[in-house]
């Protein structure tokens, strides 16, 4: 029998669809990909180097459970470089990608039976992660109108006495939004007036655009750093997904806590990758910036081809590399006896007529919408565009 726990889990809404993919690109039908969650460039060269360094020069074996000191070092660095943040190796834990630093943050303060509120559009695996521990994910939903900004006073309506924690994403998956900076120290002094936690995920922190930066919510003030466990990663600035690596930094003790939990579970992470995960840290700022600059290129184009198509509307990302497309006025539209009803029905034509892969929705918690990710290159991006215009046109 399997556990009641893993029963109640929502199966993820991309796996059908993956399968889908599969099948036709198994058939030789080239599919665009907009459903990709990475970015589609490559690690860079220095840090495959310091990789390669690492296993020869014996970095091969358990490391301390919460990480390597040296890379604890260099992400105290990084906090106090951007951010002028001063925490110690103490206050950091490495883990196995950003989504156990998330993990690790609720088992430490979430009891059965506390709140987590989430602000949404949100990504799936965050309410899923919550209910693991027990905890009960509140979902309070952002207005598209606002670009999907931090609407602090719905969030304050739903804060009761069992708050435990509010779990935020900025640059956000999937909406793009950037969080202000005025809106996030609403949310903390909520949060220190409350006596409840803040989960920063801010995982796709430098791919923010239209020169804004992001602003880290442990930055605003000491007691609001007090009450912050911030998120973050290499996958998404480094292109390192594959490679496992992911942090937080927070309260001593809570990162301890942390620390006891990943300590059972799964140890140390990779200890090659969190040796390379130095390098990434420390010196690929000429990276980052190109690869930030051509996601900024396919975001204008992308909006501007989107925006142009009969009856979709989208509202211009700020950050990350996803855009929200409402999709609602072709409900009830045929083509060779195809109606789309949903956003599920509107992939599954985009895949089947257009040949281009996108995600409802659902998976997000957003009504009568699809994700599009921008992680492809200018000529797919292009293609894919034409592909999804001459598509829509033909339903009636
Ligand atoms: C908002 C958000 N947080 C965390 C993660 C996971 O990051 P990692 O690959 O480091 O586990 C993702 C990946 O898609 C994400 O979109």
């Amino acid at each position: 029998m399997i556990s009641k726990r893993i029963k109640e889990m929502i199966p993820s809404v991309t796996l059908a669809q993956s399968e889908k993919i599969a099948q036709l690109k198994k058939q030789g039908i080239n599919v665009i990909g907009f459903n990709i969650g990475e970015p589609d460039f490559n690690t860079p060269d220095n840090i495959i180097k310091k990789a390669e360094e690492a296993y020869s020069l014996g970095y091969t074996k358990y490391t301390p459970a919460s990480g390597m000191i040296e890379l604890r070092e260099e992400i105290c660095g990084k906090f106090k470089n951007d951010y002028n943040l001063d925490y110690t190796v103490r206050d950091v834990i490495v883990s196995s990608g950003a989504k156990q630093s998330l993990t690790n943050a609720l088992m430490a303060i979430v009891d059965p039976g506390d709140e987590v509120i989430v602000p949404t559009p949100c990504w799936i695996s965050y309410v899923e992660m919550i209910k693991l521990t027990g905890g009960i994910p509140v979902l309070v939903e952002m207005d598209e109108r606002t670009g999907y900004d931090l609407d602090v006073g719905k969030i304050k309506d739903r804060i009761t006495h069992k708050t435990k924690a509010i779990l935020i994403n900025s640059p956000n998956n999937p909406t793009g939004a950037v969080y202000k900076r005025e809106d996030l120290e609403r949310l903390g002094n909520l949060a220190v007036e409350n006596n409840f936690y803040i989960i920063s995920d801010e995982i796709y922190e430098k791919l923010v655009y239209d020169g804004e930066a992001n602003c880290c919510t442990a930055s605003i003030s000491p007691e609001i750093k007090e009450k912050t466990i911030t998120i973050n990663g290499v996958s998404k600035s480094y292109a390192m997904t594959g490679w496992r690596i992911g942090y937080a930094v927070g309260p001593t003790h809570v990162i301890r806590a942390m620390s006891d939990y990943q300590g059972h579970t799964t140890t140390s992470p990779n200890s090659p990758a969190q040796y390379a995960s130095i390098e990434a840290l420390s010196n690929c700022e000429k990276f980052v910036e190109e690869m930030r600059k051509e996601f900024d290129k396919r975001r204008k184009f992308i909006a501007e081809r989107l925006n142009k198509i009969d009856g979709i509307n989208c509202v211009m990302p700020k950050g990350a590399f996803y855009v929200m497309v409402g999709i609602n006025k072709f409900y009830g539209k045929s083509y060779n006896d195809f109606t789309i009803n949903n956003p599920m029905d509107m992939c599954d034509y985009l895949l089947n007529e257009s040949r281009i892969a996108v995600v409802d929705g659902a998976a997000f918690f957003a009504d009568d919408s699809i994700r599009i990710s921008y992680s492809n290159s200018m000529e797919n991006i292009r293609e894919g565009m034409d592909r999804m215009e001459e598509g829509l046109k033909k339903l009636k």
